[in-house]
């Protein structure tokens, strides 16, 4: 039997994959609901063969300068990276690892959700009735506007923004899409999906559009100031993606200046330090980063993990390297 890898965990994971980490690895488990502190991560690693890391951690350039020689790889716990300086972790000869494909779905279905919950004012409603104030049907009360036949723009069209496509086709959207390069002809007919490669042309014609793209470098600012005020004033914006994708303070002042129609956000720019400019707007249906949130997905993603480790402990290169 292999020798047990020094596993330690920076976030709280549900409670049955816990018990699965303790079983197979030498675990040290982070049990406080908060995030692990940057002194605790620093400490972890100069103590840790394996790393499971999260969104919460900047895994960056220091944290590899006060890594030990123990450490072999870092597993993260969800599937974008863009909080971990991977060029350093490949500089220092460490495997980083992510969970692709298993949450896919899950924030398809919320990026959809959103896109309802904006367009038919769900929560202004949901609301309402909360309040006691529900006290007769009235045909010009809370009127959204339909998604059937509207034209939904993604930016990134990779697994998630397909899913997002196949089930907004479902609902009888128009499928639109800016990509780095367009997807295969065997995709593009199923989803029906017109590419754009200009973004601004495509941000300027469409009802909705929606981020999927991963972040990072590339994307930083991609719907700058410049390219929000292409949206047209009907036009709704989701993003389940990546908060640093958009310039949030610049699309909180298009809401309240009314140039665009309304925002579902899961993500900020500055993760929980959301710009106050967007809070008590009817409009703004404002998320936790909850879009890959339910027992499926994070039950998987913890499986995800554990098959990494577990690959590595029996001396074998993990499937899920970030940087094959
Ligand atoms: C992901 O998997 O990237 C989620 O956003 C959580 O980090």
């Amino acid at each position: 039997m292999s020798k047990k890898l020094k596993v330690v965990m920076t976030v709280k994971l549900p409670d049955g994959v816990e018990t699965r980490f303790r079983e197979l690895f030498n675990t040290t488990l982070w049990l406080n609901k908060n995030p692990m502190p940057r002194e605790a991560l620093f400490e972890a690693a100069q103590t840790a063969e394996v790393l499971v890391s999260s969104i919460n951690d900047r895994i960056d350039a220091e944290f590899f300068e006060a890594a030990g020689e123990q450490l072999k790889m870092i597993a993260n716990f969800g599937v974008g990276h863009d909080h971990i300086d991977i060029a350093k972790a490949v500089e220092k000869g460490i495997i980083v690892t992510n969970t692709p494909g298993v949450l896919t779905e899950d924030t398809a279905e919320m990026t959809m959700g959103l896109i309802i919950a904006v367009s038919r004012r769900f929560i202004e409603g949901a609301e309402t009735v909360q309040r006691g104030e529900f006290s007769a049907w009235s045909p010009t009360f809370l009127m959204g506007r339909r998604i059937y036949g509207k034209r939904l723009g993604i930016v990134g069209m990779g697994r998630i923004g397909q899913a997002l496509a196949r089930r907004a086709r479902a609902f009888g959207m128009q499928v639109h899409y800016h990509n780095r390069k367009p997807v295969s002809a065997r995709i593009s007919e199923e989803l029906e999906a017109t590419y754009w490669d200009d973004l601004d042309q495509m941000l300027a014609r469409m009802d909705v559009v929606s981020i999927n793209a991963p972040g990072g470098p590339n994307t930083f600012h991609l719907l700058d100031a410049e390219r929000l005020a292409k949206l047209q004033p009907h036009a709704i914006l989701v993003n389940t993606a990546r908060g640093q994708i958009v310039d949030e303070e610049a699309l909180a002042h298009l809401l309240r200046e009314h140039k665009i129609a309304g925002v579902g956000l899961d993500v900020y720019e500055r993760a929980t330090a959301i710009s106050p400019e967007l809070f008590g707007l009817p409009n703004a249906v404002l998320l936790p980063h909850m879009a890959s949130s339910t027992v499926e997905a994070r039950t998987d993603m913890g499986d995800r993990v554990i098959l990494n480790i577990k690959t590595l402990q029996d001396g074998h290169r993990p499937p899920d390297r970030v940087i094959p």
